[in-house]
């Protein structure tokens, strides 16, 4: 299999629609009071075409035989020393995909090796992201890449009446 990954480009924006389909279902099932269920693919179309036009943050695109087959995007965070926490910078990944058909031929892990390069490149501590708990081929796949678990998000809905009122 033949594998590149580089800069997500404005020809790109349809395959970050279809990628990114995936991940905002995974948003529905774990929080659906606060995600929409269905979103315009054009308003993703032009919000992806905001983020590759934007200094904020990074897509990169995996292409094999068959076309872009899966993306990563990310920022670097620069925290400054404070009180309780010395100086430190980390690359955030806000989201990973790979099509459905292509997945478990090591794109996935190209990607996120894509990422630790340019984390390392900027002189990033390390590298931080959130997942969803009940994403249990994302946690393989993490673990799989050596990430470990440091903190877990809990929620306490607020839409119902307490118990016994
Ligand atoms: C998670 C995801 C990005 C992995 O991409 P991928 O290209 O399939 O990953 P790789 O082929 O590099 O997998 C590397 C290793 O991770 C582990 N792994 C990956 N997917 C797995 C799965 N579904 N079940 C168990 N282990 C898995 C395996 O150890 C695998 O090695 P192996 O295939 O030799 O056994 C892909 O499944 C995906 O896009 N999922 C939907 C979106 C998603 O959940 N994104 C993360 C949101 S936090």
């Amino acid at each position: 299999m033949t594998l590149e990954i580089r800069a997500a480009l404005r020809s790109d924006l349809d395959s970050l629609v279809r990628l990114h389909a995936p991940l905002h279902q995974l948003f529905v099932g774990s929080s659906p009071r606060l995600a929409k269920e269905a979103v315009d693919p054009l308003a993703v179309r032009d919000f992806f075409d905001d983020v590759l036009g934007g200094p904020e943050s990074s897509i990169a695109v995996a292409e094999i035989e068959r076309g872009v087959s899966g993306f990563i995007w990310f920022h670097l965070v620069k925290l400054p020393d404070r009180l309780f926490e010395r100086a430190s910078r980390h690359l955030y990944i806000i989201a990973i995909s790979v099509a459905p058909d292509a997945r478990r031929r090591g794109v996935g892990s190209a990607l996120v090796q894509h990422a630790k390069a340019i984390a390392l490149a900027e002189g990033a501590d390390e590298i931080l992201l959130d997942m969803y708990p009940a994403n249990s081929s994302a946690r393989r796949f993490y673990r799989h890449c050596g990430f470990s678990t440091v903190t877990e998000r809990l929620r306490l809905p607020l839409d119902q009446a307490e118990p016994g009122q």
